[in-house]
């Protein structure tokens, strides 16, 4: 099969260098063609994209992204939020699982957060009503809210996961956050075998902080989503190991959280483990969960060893070399 790869702005290329390197070491059959995306691209020809990667998505339905900078005051629009609407990606998933031989305050925390990812205040709505009061406005829908809850769900029965926790505030946004949660109770209805839990926003945040062994998948709206699935990562030591997908009914977009590092591009330094679990994500997703199980097995174990780790994890090997540890343990 073919699948678009989009190595994007700084540590990027290097950084899908390993997906690719991995790829062939793994004989997987999938021939990436790959596209240009972001700030860096934009400089040189004032197009945040490359022609015909908009058209390739479409036809190969799958995608890998590195990580894409905005150019900013240039009017450039976000790559990232400009392939989530062109492609309907309406759910952004974050399995947030723990690493052996990570410094993280947890052990052990296997989370999956599911963030509605086409509305609320990220929709853009905001303007100045005088020069000393601004307004935005938090768009939910029911169709958004029961999409993104069913997806939650499914995910939990496909996954044999035993509950889904919604995170609100309907407590004081009756109207938006009543509406998430009216439709998050209509779908639980229909799923009498998975636990529906309810927690406020707030206190979400401390109860991941003191229990997160007694969470299982977390389902959110767009702003709540974002900045819960941050915490999350806290628990397993950061970001470097938190991969996503962005999901559609047609298309997925797979990509690591972080961004494209600037302060360490160019220096084969970068930790690749992000968008290699990002690619694990999508070999699940295509099916090929022994392959998916195999990455990340052979990641996990040379993360533990520690002999051949970047330095962003204490280590001092270079990205290519970490690389070739995790292809020698495949
Ligand atoms: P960042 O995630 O790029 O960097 C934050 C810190 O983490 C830096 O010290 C960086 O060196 C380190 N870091 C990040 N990824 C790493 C990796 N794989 N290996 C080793 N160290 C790593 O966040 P920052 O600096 O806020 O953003 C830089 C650019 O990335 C901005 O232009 C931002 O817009 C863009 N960005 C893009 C994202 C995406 O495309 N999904 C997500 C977040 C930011």
């Amino acid at each position: 099969m073919k699948a678009v790869l989009i190595p994007g702005d700084g540590i990027g290329p290097e950084i899908a260098k390993s997906v690719e390197d991995i790829t062939k070491a793994m004989k997987l059959d999938i021939e990436w063609v790959k596209y240009q995306a972001g700030a860096e691209y934009a400089q040189k020809t004032k197009e945040v994209f490359e022609p015909g990667l908009v058209d390739a998505i479409k036809e190969y339905k799958w995608a890998l992204k590195g990580p894409t900078a905005t150019p900013i005051g240039t009017g450039f629009r976000s790559v990232n939020v400009a392939l989530r609407q062109q492609f309907a990606t309406y759910a952004n998933v974050r399995p947030i699982r723990s690493f052996k031989g990570i410094d993280s305050k947890y052990e052990n925390i296997d989370l999956v957060m599911i963030r509605e990812n086409t509305e609320d205040l990220y929709k853009g709505i905001e303007y100045m009503i005088n020069e000393n009061m601004a307004n935005g406005i938090k768009l939910i829908t029911r169709e958004a809210s029961e999409k993104i809850c069913r997806y939650a769900f499914e995910y939990a029965k496909i996954n044999n996961r035993h509950k889904v926790t919604a995170i609100h505030k309907a407590n004081i946004m009756k109207y938006t956050d009543g509406l998430f949660l009216e439709a998050f109770r209509d779908v639980a209805k229909n799923y009498p075998d998975i636990e529906a839990q309810e927690v406020i926003v707030d206190n979400m945040c401390m109860q991941l902080v003191l229990r997160p062994e007694t969470f299982d998948v977390l389902v959110a709206p767009n702003l709540y989503g974002d900045i819960v699935s941050d915490l999350c990562a806290g628990l397993i030591g950061g970001l470097g190991f938190a991969p996503s997908g962005n999901i559609g009914d047609e298309y997925q977009i797979y990509e690591a959280v972080h961004g494209s590092a600037p302060d360490i591009a160019g220096k084969n330094i970068a930790n690749p483990s992000a968008l290699l679990l990002a690619f694990a994500l999508m070999l699940e997703a295509l099916g090929k969960l022994t392959e998916a199980n195999r990455l990340r097995e052979a990641l996990a174990k040379v993360v533990e060893e520690g002999k051949t780790i970047t330095p962003d994890i204490g280590g001092t090997a270079s990205t290519s070399a970490f690389t070739q540890s995790i292809i020698e343990k495949l």
